[in-house]
């Protein structure tokens, strides 16, 4: 969602904030701007669309300015406009800040801010509370603590969510960040520091990154910094080096991050497997569980939140883990969770997953476990990110940046430890070492079998421009691959705006077999066990009706001619791993499809990569 940098450093801030911008266009965005502090006023330089369009007009004005904010917007508040691109500006021109998140209550506080006769030029919560900063600021004495103080009554006026940079006209090298429920983190380097929404925004700039907690201020001041709580207090800062995420956040020889995600899915699932299992071999050994053994072993129920891609590698763990560990397993939407009564039956754990760990529907669903007293994990790809640090405990997926709007390789990784994490639950009760045995082997054997799905990929392209005319498509899988369906219609569906569906392949006829007729194909993702002659008498039913089917199927599944248009193989593997690889073709079927259509696959339209709003 909408991305945040701010410099201030020794040279001149303007590159490595266009530079920033750039490097978090992956969060998905529709406007950019950028303010530099040039003595007694702010220059502003604001374009809706991309981040070229703002690099392009900044050009023609260079500053010389070693102090500044940049912003990527993502509306929310008021339509894609100049008036609503951020930085924004208060009325008498002392402050620009950039905001991320939501200010629920900005109705009333402008409302006030209007009875004192402050005007405001766009539709945004974001102006209203640059404004109650500037108000304040109006009111207290000059001082050398004014700015900071008066961010400080502001702040806690406000209700919602926020991450902020702002600046102030008569401080030319102190910059202020606050988070509440938006991420930020500082970056430390020798020629300048920054304030960013995302550590990719200071890549190869800042040596240390330090993350802000939810209440907490940075203030960078000269080549100072520090970091205090709301009130005042000293808060602990506790620096991560940036380095290591330098190369990962290249491109390569791909044309798009989604491409080179897809094809990093064996090294990806390497590293979330390597070191996770236990020295007999016939269970799994996640570092961040332990110390909850007896928790998880006398567990009554185990609740799954999370969002999008990251729901749907949850509900491929609800069939695993009940198949496995014999714990009833139960997938929630996560903003659905978080205003829904349930009941607190027994000993429950909750697990939330999530790839960026900043989602806030699945962090306001965590908040709300804890409030009831629950247990709570995380899965997330970020180290340090929210979810990382306000759940019990958890497993970090280790699969580098994602940067592709489209999750790809994250749901292969979260899919895996779900797996794992069944492994594990189920060794704890009554999975035999055999079954463990198998279970291990076949999850050591899942790189290379990736690699060998995805050297098959020439074929998907074919298909994909067999199919790629289709504006309606079904897909429908059974068991632990109807996640696998839903997941790729979600994907096919952002990155190409064709429109698809999944569902269990059986509920096709209570209601969707009506849209099949010839321009509508399904998608049909067959299992290797004894329910796949079912799914072939749906495939049956589809054809009857004079619609196209595609089928995803292992080796072994006899598959009648007259059921299928196209078939695409899959090697015969142990069920904990198979809906990991029947979803690797249908990344690369919505890859092509939209690719064909001329899409860029990594920015789809109106899509953030971290959704920061509720
Ligand atoms: O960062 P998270 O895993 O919490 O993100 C959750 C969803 O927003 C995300 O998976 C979204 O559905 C992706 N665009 C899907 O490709």
């Amino acid at each position: 969602m909408c991305g945040i940098v701010g410099y201030l450093g020794k040279g001149y801030a303007q590159a490595p904030l266009i530079d920033g911008l750039r490097r978090l266009e992956y969060r998905g965005y529709d406007s950019a701007g950028v303010a530099f502090h040039e003595g007694n006023e702010f220059s502003l330089a604001r374009e809706t669309g991309r981040v070229k369009n703002l690099a392009d007009s900044v050009q023609k004005n260079s500053s010389s300015s070693s102090l500044g904010i940049a912003h990527t917007r993502w509306a929310t508040h008021g339509a894609v406009t100049v008036s609503n691109t951020h930085p924004h500006m208060s009325q008498d021109g002392k402050f620009v800040m950039v905001h991320n998140g939501v200010i629920e209550n900005y109705g009333i506080l402008k409302k006030f801010l209007v009875s004192k006769g402050i005007k405001f030029s766009s539709e945004t919560d974001s102006e209203v509370l640059c404004n109650l900063i500037a108000y304040h600021y109006s009111e207290l004495p000059t001082g050398e603590d004014r700015f900071i103080d008066a961010v400080r009554l502001a702040l806690p006026q406000s209700r919602g969510a926020y991450g902020i940079v702002i600046l102030c006209v008569d401080y030319s090298d102190t910059m202020i960040g606050a988070r509440r429920g938006s991420p930020l983190v500082v970056g430390l380097g020798e020629e300048a520091n920054f304030i960013a929404s995302d550590a990719s925004a200071f890549v190869g700039r800042a040596k240390e990154a330090v993350f802000l907690n939810d209440g907490e201020l940075s203030i960078i001041s000269g080549k100072n910094f520090r970091i205090t709580t709301m009130e005042g207090e000293e808060a602990k800062a506790v620096a991560h080096p940036v380095e290591q995420i330098s190369e990962e956040v290249e491109l390569g020889d791909f044309d798009s991050y989604m491409e080179k995600e897809i094809f990093e899915q064996p090294t990806a699932l390497e590293n979330t497997l390597r070191g996770r299992f236990g020295d007999d071999g016939t269970t799994a050994k996640l570092g961040g569980l332990e110390g909850h053994e007896d928790e998880l072993r006398n567990l009554d129920r185990i609740i799954f939140v999370a969002c999008g891609t990251a729901r749907h590698a949850c509900m491929v763990g609800e069939y695993l883990i009940e198949r496995l560990a014999r714990v009833p397993v139960e997938v929630e939407h996560a903003s659905e969770f978080r205003y829904r009564n349930s009941p607190k039956a027994g000993k429950s754990l909750v697990i939330a997953v999530s790839q960026s760990g900043e989602t806030l529907d699945t962090l306001e669903a965590v908040r709300e476990a804890k409030t009831k007293g629950l247990l709570t994990l995380g899965i997330t790809n970020v180290v340090g990110s929210s979810l990382a640090r306000e759940t019990d405990g958890g497993v970090y997926q280790r699969v580098g940046p994602e940067i592709g709007v489209a999750s790809t390789k994250a749901f292969s990784s979260q899919a895996c430890l779900c797996a794992m994490l069944g492994l594990a639950l189920g060794r704890m009760r009554d999975l035999s070492p055999t079954d463990g045995q198998a279970i291990v082997q076949a999850l050591n054997d899942l790189p290379d079998l990736v690699t060998k799905v995805l050297q098959q990929g020439e074929q998907i392209r074919e298909l994909a421009i067999k199919y790629s005319k289709a504006e309606h498509l079904l897909f429908l899988g059974r068991q632990s691959l109807y996640p696998v369906a839903l997941e790729g219609a979600l994907k096919l569906k952002e990155i190409s705006y064709a429109h698809a569906e999944g569902y269990p392949a059986a509920e096709l006829k209570h209601g969707p077999i009506a849209l099949i007729n010839p321009d509508c194909p399904s998608v049909f993702i067959v299992e290797g066990s004894s329910l796949s002659s079912k799914t072939i008498a749906n495939m049956q039913e589809v054809k009857a009706r004079k619609g196209p089917v595609l089928a995803i199927a292992p080796d072994n599944v006899e598959i009648p001619e007259e059921a299928v248009d196209d078939i695409f193989r899959l090697p015969v593997v142990h069920e904990v791993i198979r809906p990991i690889l029947a979803n690797l073709p249908l990344q690369l079927f919505a890859y092509h499809f939209a690719r064909l259509r001329g899409l860029d696959v990594d920015k789809p339209r109106n899509l953030a990569k971290s959704v920061t709003v509720e």
